[in-house]
């Protein structure tokens, strides 16, 4: 079957999907964008979270015809949904900007590097990445929260976080991180 739907602001189709494949595969496999990751393929381990509807969701879980129609970040598109999140614009990220993402700004926050999202700059300066294989489900769900928690308390972070598993950091970065990014955000406001 072929899968129509929007990835990071923009349209995109899937051809020959199986009835069976799941949005992860889809997006790793078919459409190039590795940056959701594949640990469990159980909805354990959060590693492959993205959003659906601006929801967060465990994409290894979910079929790819249920994303029919519907609107998909992933962190590859990240930075670009932070960017119209603050001024409203609406473009979005091409298939091939987001296949071609690589991290240009991990020196010290500026607040003009327009290749991070505010959350992942938030993460580096705070040192929550060390293997980094958790690292984007936590960025999508962290960026979430803030997006609607703009001054989330410990436990929020903690609720929000919980579906993701990392088995390097011991969290505290994490909680770090989160804590940085929403300071940020608030001290931008
Ligand atoms: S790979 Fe989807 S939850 Fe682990
Ligand atoms: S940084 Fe390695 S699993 Fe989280």
């Amino acid at each position: 079957m072929r899968v129509n739907f929007t990835v990071n602001g923009r349209p995109q189709e899937a051809d020959d999907v199986w009835e069976g494949e799941s949005l992860l595969y889809v997006l790793r496999e078919r459409l190039g964008l590795p940056g959701s990751k594949n640990a469990c393929e159980q909805g354990e381990c959060g590693s492959c979270t993205v959003r659906l509807d601006d929801v967060p969701v465990c994409s290894c879980l979910v079929a790819a015809g249920q994303a029919e129609g519907r609107d998909v970040v992933t962190v590859e598109g990240l930075a670009d949904h932070a960017r119209r999140r603050s001024c409203g614009d609406a473009p979005g990220t091409s298939l091939d900007a987001a296949r071609g993402w690589q991290p240009k700004g991990t020196g010290p926050a500026t607040g003009d590097d327009p290749e991070l999202a505010p959350v992942q700059q938030a993460f580096i300066d705070a040192g929550a990445v060390q293997c980094g294989f958790c690292t984007p489900g936590l960025l999508v769900a962290a960026d979430e929260l803030l997006e609607h928690h703009p001054n989330p308390s410990d436990a929020d972070i903690r609720e929000a976080l919980s579906g993701n598993l990392c088995r390097c950091t011991g969290y505290e970065k994490i909680m770090d991180a989160v804590r940085l990014a929403a300071a940020r955000q608030g001290e931008g406001a």
